[in-house]
């Protein structure tokens, strides 16, 4: 056990491609945003102090002891113990992060590994990506009852992925850098609701809720083939397409709708809501490589201001690379 501070830290993450139907089995791709973090100190505690989380952002302070068992932050730290097989240290974990809550960023599976991280090295156990995202995914299942397991796993491993659900992840090559603009429509929203109702509505219909899917799994595919290739300019499209896909899902709103529509007419290439839905953030793609060989936007900027002048609250740009 070390006697000093360690501190650890996970990026945000956006889906790029593929969210809902990749809880039904297909595809997605989702890339790190490290422009936003979550990052968490451990510190030895007074001997027979146990084990405190403090989340000040939050206003939340946990002793480990004394919450229920499905105390999402709790159970980072306990799923570790258990992981490590080591008894509750005497320790406080300090929590910060700069991800927007439940918008569709990963803010609290950063959080989740960041925990996971910051304990195991203060118990002098450095535990790969491979170690940590399971557990991380143990501590989503709390948070949302039934994640695909992306999130947990391009947050642990921080650089872009294609995911499938039961056969895990594949990391991606990008062949061209890309940028995205993020814009948050500042409306939090619930992704355990957003699946929910995307669950709900493929129970009564299930033919065309799998036919929308197969297809949202097909343009995953597609928009895998044009990062690998570096034909940015194939990644537009297919991000408009599958905005209109979330929309027959049910998971735009007119909030997420009214920003992807300044945002392609401001120049961006695409743009489609990410993540859960119902409110959060949405994505385009802002800025094409030098080398695409036609007239595109050379700068994601315009596209920020016009996300902001369309009332995002907040808007993040981030590029993609091969290691995130
Ligand atoms: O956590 P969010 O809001 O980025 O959503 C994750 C993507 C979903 O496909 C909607 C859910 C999941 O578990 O994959």
């Amino acid at each position: 056990m070390t006697p000093t501070p360690v501190q650890s830290s996970a990026p945000g993450k956006v889906i790029l491609f593929g969210e809902h139907a990749v809880v039904h089995g297909r595809p997605a791709i989702a890339v790190p945003v490290t422009q936003v973090r979550a990052t968490v100190t451990a510190k030895p505690a007074p001997p027979g102090s146990g084990l405190t989380l403090i989340a000040s952002d939050l206003g939340k302070r946990i002793a480990l002891s004394t919450v229920p068992q499905d105390e999402p932050l709790a159970a980072a730290a306990r799923f570790t113990l258990i992981h490590l097989s080591m008894p509750e240290p005497d320790v406080t974990l300090n929590i910060h992060s700069t991800i927007p809550i439940a918008s569709g960023l990963g803010s609290g599976t950063a959080v989740s590994t960041a925990i996971v991280r910051a304990l195991a090295s203060f118990l002098d156990h450095k535990l790969g990506p491979a170690e940590v995202s399971p557990l991380v995914f143990e501590v989503e299942k709390i948070h949302h009852g039934t994640p695909s397991g992306i999130d947990n796993t391009v947050v642990a491993y921080e650089r872009p992925v294609y995911f499938a659900r039961g056969r895990g992840s594949e990391p991606l090559t990008v062949g061209e850098p890309f940028t995205l603009v993020i814009g948050d429509t500042g409306i939090r929203s619930s992704t355990r609701v957003a699946v929910e109702r995307v669950r709900r509505a493929w129970e009564r219909n299930r033919a065309r809720y799998d036919a929308l899917f197969n297809r949202i799994g097909d343009l995953v595919d597609e928009g895998r083939d044009a990062i690998e290739a570096g034909d940015v300019d194939a990644l537009g499209p297919l991000m408009d397409h599958n905005h209109e896909l979330l929309i027959e899902l049910g998971v735009s709103s007119p909030q997420l709708d009214a920003l992807v529509n300044a945002a392609r007419s401001s120049g961006a290439m695409g743009a489609k809501l990410s993540g859960g839905g119902l409110g959060g953030n949405m994505i385009a793609l802002g800025h094409a490589s030098p080398h695409a060989g036609r007239a595109q936007m050379d700068d994601a900027e315009q596209v920020a201001q016009a996300l902001t002048e369309a009332g995002a609250a907040r808007v993040i740009r981030t590029t993609v690379t091969a290691t995130g």
